[in-house]
């Protein structure tokens, strides 16, 4: 079985939810393996075939703040031929809504990483819907 690894970093939870959601998900087609972002390293995750990257948007546009460092240190990975896919949560009052799935999609690509499907973004709370419409996102990473 291809293994899969999800990292988020996630303040108040609900990117930790969403990230359950697609474990969930995933189970029945890779061995799946879920990290916050805070106990790892990039180095921890190239040795799977699809990573999943998830951050929910703060202080007008940034990445979740345990997901600063992690973002830095990613210079040094090769993502090449590796399926890469984000999520986030985020909320359209703000400007720069779900900004953080942009960012990661951005750096996934400048380290080659092969992007399989356009990044999942959810405004609002994470509800049933929410959770429903992520597993469908899942259903596509393959
Ligand atoms: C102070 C503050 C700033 C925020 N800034 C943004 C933002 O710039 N863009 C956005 O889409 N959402 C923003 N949000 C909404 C959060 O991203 C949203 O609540 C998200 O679900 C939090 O996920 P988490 O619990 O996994 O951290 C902000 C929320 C707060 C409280």
């Amino acid at each position: 079985m291809e293994k899969a690894i999800i990292v988020y970093g996630s303040n108040t939870g609900n990117t930790e939810t969403l990230a359950g959601a697609l474990s969930d998900e995933l189970k029945s087609r890779y061995e799946v393996t879920t990290r916050n972002v805070i106990d790892i390293t990039p180095q921890d995750i190239v040795n799977y075939d699809l990573i999943v990257l998830g951050s929910s948007t703060w202080n007008e546009g940034e990445l979740q703040d345990d997901f600063q460092e992690f973002y830095d240190e990613m210079d040094q990975l090769d993502l090449s031929g590796k399926k890469v896919a984000v999520f986030g949560p985020g909320d359209s009052s703000w400007d720069e809504y779900c900004r953080a799935v942009d960012i990661l999609e951005e750096k996934s690509r400048q380290l080659k990483a092969n992007l399989v499907t356009p990044g999942f973004k959810w405004d609002g709370d994470i509800d049933e819907e929410a959770i429903n419409e992520i597993k469908k996102w899942a259903s596509k990473l393959h």
